[in-house]
């Protein structure tokens, strides 16, 4: 183990100097943001959602609707549904209570499942690009254009059949192929295609390993990882064949330990040394992320490759997920419970990686504008730090981002509506969360305050 010791936790004085750039940049990403799209993210202008973000028990009740909207015959059986799931909500607020009547009264009913229907396909249209990489070329090129690159993350996870696991590579290999026809013909972005270590591919493809292998057991990681193995390494061949960024996500920590040694075993490979470029993800709201990096950093550096290995750093989208079974199980859960606690994490994480510079290329993503203010501030080189973003939710971000020339780059997901429930779910549950940032903002808290350190 490195024995690199991190800065501690919120060791920025306030009043330094280096804050006062943090709030700058803050402000200036923070204006670009309203010019965009008036300061609120679409989906927080929804009232639904402010409903939603109130009551948690309605929450639960709509995210079982979205699971059971796409397999609905139609509007009636979305409304009996709804109707249903309404009726587990205890102590409803007035809306719920309307709202419950009128799915269960004949003259309204076909109405209200309308409206379920048509918003659970709204959220839908908003979060995925295209049902398929073909479909969703145009998409990708309107925002390479204006100034945002992609990764795209084909929808569907968990797999549970090796058929399955073999279905999703192939169609991760043929997006690769495609994406790659069609980015050969988009004009040339300057910021988007280089930084410091040199050319960054035009196509970028996030993978999930659970979709890769049925076999993701903590209890016995090496038949994952060797299932899993042989799938990932022809994706990395197609990757390198092609010239795309491989990127490999990171879902719930019984798979983690697992991901992190299977992408440091393919990456030791010798057929890997010279590409393709290729990530993974840290997730801030882990306890014990420090560690994961210092197995990663370790890890590449044996490898000894020539590219350097793109670092996500997000928050974390499955807290709920680890804070429950973790509950369930009389565990103390791996996330940090207060939110003020991943920030912190977050930004030590983003200093770490941002120090490592030889062997990463940090990709910071969030939409918390503090986060990302707090890295350029560290940055040494503007040009060597992306940003990512969501999108459907960061799209006035990545406007703001681009149009102050930094690299930005969507997380896109293409697929259709039922291989994307679990995904949608994940983006309700962190934006209507309390603490979400985009729901401070659209509430209208104070920016200065927002923008103040963890
Ligand atoms: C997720 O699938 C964006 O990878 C993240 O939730």
């Amino acid at each position: 183990m490195r024995t690199l010791l991190p800065p501690a936790p919120g060791s920025a004085p306030a009043n330094s100097d280096r804050e006062q750039r943090v709030r700058e940049l803050g402000r200036r990403i923070a204006a670009g943001q309203a010019a965009a799209g008036g300061g609120r993210t679409r989906v927080l202008e929804d009232r639904g959602m402010e409903l939603l973000s109130r009551d948690p028990a309605l929450k639960a009740a709509l995210f079982r609707l979205v699971d059971v909207a796409p397999a609905c015959s139609g509007p009636r059986e979305v409304a009996a549904h709804l109707a249903s799931l309404l009726g587990e909500v205890e102590r409803p607020l007035a809306p719920v209570k309307a709202a419950r009547r009128a799915s269960l009264r004949p003259s309204t009913r076909y109405a209200v499942g309308s409206v379920a229907g048509i918003a659970v396909h709204r959220m839908a249209k908003r979060f995925i690009v295209g049902a398929g990489p073909a479909e969703a070329v145009p998409a990708l090129q309107r925002l390479w254009t204006s100034g945002a690159a992609t990764s795209v993350d084909l929808l569907g996870e968990a797999t549970v059949t090796a058929a399955e696991a073999d279905r999703y590579a192939q169609r991760c290999n043929e997006a690769l192929r495609t994406l790659a026809r069609a980015a050969a013909n988009w004009p040339a972005q300057k910021t988007l295609e280089a930084d410091s270590h040199g050319p960054i591919p035009r196509v970028n493809l996030s993978v999930k390993v659970t979709a890769l292998t049925a076999r993701v057991r903590a209890e016995a990681p090496e038949l994952g990882i060797e299932d899993a193995k042989h799938r990932l390494r022809n994706l990395l061949r197609t990757a390198k064949a092609v010239g795309a960024h491989l990127h490999v996500d990171m879902e719930s920590m019984d798979s983690r330990d697992l991901i992190t040694e299977l992408v440091i075993q393919l990456l030791n490979e010798p057929e890997f040394r010279d590409g393709p470029s290729a990530g993974i993800v840290l997730q801030a709201y882990l306890r014990d992320a420090d560690e994961q990096l210092d197995r990663l950093l370790e890890g590449y550096a044996a490898a000894q490759r020539s590219l350097p290995l793109t670092i996500r750093l997000v928050k974390g989208a499955y807290w709920e997920h680890e804070t429950v079974e973790a509950r369930q199980n009389g565990w103390t859960p791996p996330v940090f419970e207060a939110k003020v606690e991943s920030d912190r994490n977050f930004e030590r994480l983003t200093r770490r990686l941002i120090a490592e510079k030889q062997l990463v290329r940090p990709a910071i993503a969030s939409h918390n504008v503090r986060s990302i203010a707090h890295a350029l501030a560290h940055a040494e080189n503007h040009k060597d730090i992306e940003f990512q973003v969501l999108r459907g939710l960061g799209d006035d971000l990545q406007q703001a981002l681009a149009g102050m020339d930094l690299r930005v780059r969507t997380y896109c997901p293409v697929g259709d509506l039922v291989a994307g429930m679990s995904y949608l779910v994940r983006r309700l549950l962190e934006n209507t969360s309390n603490d979400s940032f985009l729901l401070s903002r659209s509430r209208g808290d104070d920016l200065d305050q927002l923008l103040a350190a963890p």
